[in-house]
């Protein structure tokens, strides 16, 4: 039976799951495949940590070094970050490993460098688990989409910020509680920053700029806001306006530039992707000849994950060819003018005129309301809620600094993106 001699970087989470779902289905997998799995080295900070897998404790080091690349046919990289792990998959590249990962931070700055060495060396690089997990987005937009155009994405992209969103909707538990709890489920990255300030999402977004629009993009000129500042009034306020709010990766592309964001964004709850919770991601795609499609599924977790990065082994094993993509776009712009509808929550004096005065402010300087909700505290302030039509971002900005130069306007305590 042929043996296909896998090294892997990384045992935590995602690299327990990539192993245990080879020893749950490894009878049909291995039918598939027509040999068989052997894990030859796992590389990790500490070798004798408890684990739960089922490997040999002899497979463990500490020292990448020690692993001989040339008896290797596929080096799984599962320890995320940037430095090392470029340096260790270039080598394995070089050294003729085809090579899989899951770490989008690497793929969306470093990605087009890999795919050259990988195709210079004659061997494939995978990265399905990358972007929403389990889901196999990856292989959609390269593969079973290769006939379309893809015009606009829209994306569920993060599962902690979707799993801390859905609880406080639901439960109304706090931020840092619900962190917490996503922390301990394995969902969040190592530094859970990059989850909550968007970077996360818009890392990945950056992957599907390539594979879906053929663009290659700085994920830094991704414009990204995170959702510390969403409060549980706001996500009440957003309800009652008939939406949800979700931490939002939106793509768009046209001739002359492709503009892409993350940010959270209040979403008709008619919309498919207002019903996807927890940990769940979804990717809502719109190409020219097929029309609309959601992918769905768990964006994050041991199992789920590590199902895409064992479907790239196999992948891998039949042969499959690379995702170079159409990087052929080069005088195409990334911006964010954020044309959008907006919902506004401000913190006002409660007198009688106020809500009349500042609409009317908007109105004279050109920006429009589709809806207004006012609640009545008892108190000195009051909250006052509007959701604007579209308007473009920074001219939305300019009006709100002017109008809060009035003194009956205390604060402007929120403005999120309304998607339709
Ligand atoms: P974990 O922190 O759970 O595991 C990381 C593993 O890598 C640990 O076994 C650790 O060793 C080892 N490691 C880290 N740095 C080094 C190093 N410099 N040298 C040797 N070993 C090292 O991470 P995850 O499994 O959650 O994530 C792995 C990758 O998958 C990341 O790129 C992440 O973004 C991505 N990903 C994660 C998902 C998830 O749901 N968790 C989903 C999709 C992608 P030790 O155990 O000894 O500390
Ligand atoms: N930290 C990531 C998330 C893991 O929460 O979505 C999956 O990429």
């Amino acid at each position: 039976m042929r043996k296909y001699r896998i090294g892997i970087l990384g045992m935590g989470t995602v690299g327990q799951g990539f192993i245990n779902n080879y020893h749950l289905n490894k009878e049909e997998i291995d039918y598939k495949i027509g040999g068989e799995l052997d894990f030859v080295n796992v590389l990790v900070r500490n070798t004798v940590k408890k684990r739960d897998v089922n490997l040999d404790k002899k497979v463990y080091t500490n020292q990448f070094d020690n692993i001989n690349l040339k008896e290797l046919d596929v080096v799984v990289e599962l320890i995320g970050g940037v430095s090392s792990a470029f340096e260790y998959i270039k080598k394995a590249l070089e050294n003729g490993c085809h090579v899989v990962t899951a770490n989008k931070e690497l793929m969306a700055k470093k990605g087009i460098e890999l795919i050259k060495t990988a195709r210079e060396n004659e061997v494939l690089i995978r990265y399905e688990a990358s972007v929403g997990g389990g889901i196999p987005i990856i292989s959609t937009l390269n593969d079973s989409l290769s006939s379309n155009k893809i015009e606009r994405l829209m994306g569920i992209l993060n599962g902690t910020t979707n799993y801390i969103l859905t609880k406080m909707t639901k439960e109304k538990m706090s931020f840092k509680d619900v962190l917490k709890e996503a922390q301990e489920l394995g969902f969040a990255e190592a530094d859970p920053t990059s989850d909550v300030n968007g970077s996360d999402a818009a890392y990945k977004l950056a992957i599907l700029s390539k594979d879906a629009f053929g663009i290659i993009v700085n994920p830094e000129d991704i414009s990204r806001e995170g959702i510390r500042n969403i409060s549980l009034e706001d996500i009440e306020y957003g309800q009652e306006l008939g939406y949800k709010i979700k931490l939002l990766a939106l793509g768009e592309k046209s001739n002359e530039h492709v503009e892409l964001s993350v940010q959270p964004a209040l979403i008709p709850v008619e919309h498919p992707i207002a019903s996807v919770n927890y940990e769940f991601n979804a990717l809502f795609i719109e190409g020219n000849v097929v029309g609309e499609i959601m992918l769905y599924g768990k964006g994050a977790g041991s199992m789920p994950t590590g199902s895409a990065v064992l479907t790239d082994v196999i992948d891998i094993t039949r042969k499959k060819n690379d995702y170079i993509g159409t990087c052929s776009a080069k005088d195409i712009v990334v911006n964010n003018i954020g044309r959008s509808a907006y919902y506004v929550r401000m913190e006002v004096v409660d007198l009688p005129g106020v809500l009349g005065k500042i609409a009317v402010s908007f109105g004279e300087q050109g920006v429009s309301l589709d809806s207004v909700v006012q609640r009545a505290r008892g108190g000195k302030h009051a909250p006052l809620v509007f959701i604007t039509h579209e308007i473009d971002r920074a001219t939305l900005n300019a009006v709100l600094e002017s109008i809060q130069k009035n003194n009956y306007v205390l604060e402007v305590m929120s403005i999120i993106r309304v998607v339709n």
